[in-house]
This record gives structure tokens, sequence and C-alpha cells, in this order.
């Protein structure tokens, strides 16, 4: 506690390492009422209720990941709201946004409307949802908007039966729908009938291992879609961001794209950087299973490079929870794709710093700015900068600590970086201004967490 009095803010983060996608400098961060009122030096701050000094650590934006799977409502044996939001606290992520395939699935304002309650009554970071495009639920586009859906996830390449895969007709017309209602529409780019008839000849052929199902997610089925959405993008004019790019292939099509004008943003993930299938072994065997799938060991430095040029705008994790039983399955097919990541997402990439492959300045720009500007919320979001949400993270970057399972807050927590060694660390993450995770606990009660959309009427359209 230091000087109260009636000028005095709530808080004073001092002592640290501003951090912006522009550059670094001592510094200090000034918090009333959930908001940033000032950024600068540690003089110039006002007299606060509380000062933490944050002993030369870095402070940053708290991250914002565009993808993640909650799996509540239908699916808690996985994740909860209060684990997954547990996780994403103490992973220094102060916004998430969750994807449809829950069940039900988020396709019908009813449905938008009853998972922000749920999480607004135990999420301790803040949220977008995400409503579902299908074949049966376009005239249901606009009501979902106005119910508080953040964006749209279309689904091209899914064998989900919550989650059908829509046929390209119904495509442009609920992205022209979209389009009419200035938000982003997220999209899972594979070919359908690729994947269906690769999958039911190696089914047929008896093999059942990793290998199979890298062939059937072979590399034009990525290529094929993510071409095809972004015709289907710059016909309507909506907005599309590719989810969880992987395919080296597909770079030269996104950078295309953006040359051309057409507003398309993309995001990758941290098993796409930093594993490949030669890994398999090391990383779980087939509980390295996800979709779409590690590749081989090529694509990754090509992916690093796009992420880093800003050709792919960010990092998301596709957090995709399973319990351990449904990951440890002798076939494939039968494997339940996707692990948890947004718990781990920053410090493997803070790890890179501490390597120098990444300045933090990158970092702060793929992880906190690039997301809230694609989807409408920067600088409300994604930004250290008065006015500002008070989201923000301190990061000790010379902290070693091993990446554990079990240690982990989410119920699915197989992870593929078991045992990784990283250096680089959040240490504290605040939420509109409460600290929500310090040293790797949790110091908040469930519940704060809000969610992030503003309503058609006042949405600005997402720009790229
Ligand atoms: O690996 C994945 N897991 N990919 C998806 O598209 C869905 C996700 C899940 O929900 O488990
Ligand atoms: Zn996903």
């Amino acid at each position: 506690m230091s000087t109260s009095g009636p000028s005095a803010v709530d808080l004073v983060v001092g002592g640290g390492i501003v951090v912006t996608p522009d550059g670094m400098r001592d510094g200090a961060v000034a918090v009333e009422r959930g908001k940033i009122v000032a950024v600068g030096c540690d003089a110039a701050m006002p007299p606060a209720r509380q000062r933490i000094n944050v002993e030369g650590r870095h402070i940053i934006p708290g991250a914002i990941d565009v993808h993640v799977h909650f799996r509540e409502p239908g699916f808690s044996h996985k994740e909860t709201w209060a684990t997954a939001t547990a996780a994403a606290a103490i992973g220094g992520v102060t916004t998430v946004f969750d994807m449809p395939n829950t069940n039900p699935p988020t396709s019908h304002p009813d449905a938008v409307r009853q998972k922000i309650a749920m999480a607004s009554s135990r999420a301790l970071v803040d949220f977008g949802v995400y409503g579902y495009v299908g074949e049966d639920n376009i005239d249901l586009l606009a009501p979902m908007a106005e119910a508080g859906a953040v964006a749209f996830k279309l689904y091209l390449g899914s064998d989900n039966a919550l989650v059908p895969c829509p046929n390209d007709g119904a495509v442009l017309d609920a992205l022209a729908v979209i389009a009419s209602l200035g938000l982003r529409c997220t999209t899972h780019a594979e070919n359908t009938p690729i994947l269906n008839w690769r999958g039911a000849r190696l089914k047929a052929a008896g093999r059942t291992d990793l290998a199979a199902h890298l062939e059937q997610h072979t590399d034009i089925a990525a290529v094929e879609a993510v071409s095809r959405i972004a015709l289907f993008s710059e016909w309507t004019g909506c907005a599309i961001h590719i989810a969880h790019e992987n395919c080296r292939h597909a770079l030269p099509l996104i950078a295309d794209a953006k040359r051309r004008g057409i507003n398309i943003t993309a995001e990758t993930c941290p098993h796409y950087l930093f594993l490949s299938m030669e890994d398999a072994e090391q990383a779980g065997g087939n509980a390295l299973r996800v979709k779409p799938p590690v590749r081989e060991a090529g694509h990754a430095a090509p992916l690093w490079d796009a992420l880093t040029s800003g050709l792919i705008d960010m990092i998301s994790t596709d957090h995709a929870p399973h319990t351990r039983a449904e990951k440890w399955r002798a076939s494939i097919w039968d494997v339940a794709p996707g692990f948890p990541g947004v718990e781990t997402s920053m410090r493997l990439m803070l790890n890179e710093v501490s390597k120098g492959r990444l300045s933090l300045p990158q970092y702060v720009r793929m992880a906190c700015e690039a997301p809230a500007r694609a989807f409408g919320l920067y600088p409300r979001k994604g930004a250290l900068q008065p006015g500002s949400d008070a989201d923000i993270v301190v990061v000790d970057l010379a902290r070693r600590a091993p990446i554990l399972g079990e240690r982990l807050q989410s119920i699915g927590n197989l992870t593929p970086f078991e045992g990784w060694q990283t250096t680089g660390l959040p240490v504290m993450t605040i939420v509109r201004g409460t600290i929500v995770a310090r040293d790797g606990r949790i110091v908040a009660a469930p519940g704060g967490g809000r969610s992030v959309h503003r309503g058609p009427a006042s949405a600005a359209p997402a720009c790229g």
C-alpha cells in the first residue's frame, strides 16, 4: 500500500519494463476502475491505493487467444469454464474466444445466451463466444450476433456431427450475412471430400497409426480450402480468419490474398511451431493426434517466418483438452484430437524470446495487439494505453521451470510438451484491474470474467 488520497488511483504496477509492439521502456501502468489511466515512467504515476513493484520484470498486455475449446456445456469431464479459465489466467491469457462445438452446439441465439450466462458465472478471464455457421441456421446468424456472438466459426473439414460442414452454397449465403454484420468468420480450412475419401481408404487398408492421420489430412486438403475460402471472402466481402494454419504450402495463398486486399487474417499454434511428426514418439505417440495434424519437419520453419513477418497475424492455441483415457487409444481413429494449450503457449513463446529467436515486442504484437485488431476489440483489449481495459501480465524472462501435465489446471491435461524446460514465465495476471493469478496460483474468485462482445449496433467492422 502507498499514499492514498482523493486523487489516488486503484493500482499502480511499477518498477518494470513496459512492452508494446513498438518497443520497451522502464516504467509503470496505473489502473482505475478496471481501466488503464496512465502509462509512463514511475515518477509520473499518480498516487495509488495499491502499488506493486515488479522489480525489473516485463509488463505486457494480457494475451488474447481467439481459439479455445472450453467444453461446457456438454463435456465437463474434459474441461470446465472454471478449470479452463484458471489455466488461461495462469498462462497469461486475459481474453479467450470459445469455439461452438459444445453440446448443445452454439448454433442458436439461445445457446449463445446460455453460454455467455454460464461463462459469466464461472470465468476468471474475459471471453468471446463463437456462433456456429451451418446449413440450417443462416437466418439465425444475425440473431446470434445480437445475442452476443463475438465472431462466427465455419467448419470446412470436420466429421463432428455436432458441427457439420455446410455445403459451399450455404457457405456463400452465410458469408454474405456475416459481412453485413461486420463480424469475422474463423474458418477451419480443410477439404471435406478429400478427408472423407482418404480416411475411408486408409481405414479399409487397416491403417491405425498416427502417420495415417497425416496421410488423410494431406497438404492439398488444406491448400484447397484456404484458396476457396479466400475467394469466397473476396466475393462476399466477409472478413475471414484462417484457424490453426499448419501447412507451409498454404502460406503463398494467404500472402496473395492479402496482396489482393482480401480481409483475411491467420493464426498458427505452438504445436505447429515446435513439433513435427518426427517428434511423435517423444510427444506422446498417437496422443499427438490433432486436427489439422502436426506435419513433417519442413513446415515449422516457414510457419515461424510467416509469424514473425506478420503474414500469419497471431498465435492462438486451439486448446482442446480430452481425458487421458480418450487420448490413449490403440487405433488412431479412436484417439480424441487435440490437447490443452492455453496455459503453456505464453511460456513456450517466452522461451523463444529468451533464446533470441523472437523479441518481446514481436510477441506482444502477435499475442495481444493483432487478435484485438482482427476482431474489433482494439484498443479496448490488446494494448497498454490510457483508456484500455487493465488486462496486464507481468512476465519473468529468467524463470526456468518444466512443463508438467499433472500441474496444469485443465482436466484433460495430457500435453505434448511434457517435461519441456522453458525459460520465461507469466508471474502475474490482471483482468480489468483485478489480480486473478500470481506465481502460478489463482487468487481471485471465479465469475469476474465478462463477454467482450459489443453488439452489432456498435460493432466496428473487423479490420485486417
Ligand atoms: O484437434 C482438434 N480438436 N481439432 C478440432 O477441430 C476440434 C478440437 C476439439 O474440439 O477437440
Ligand atoms: Zn479448434
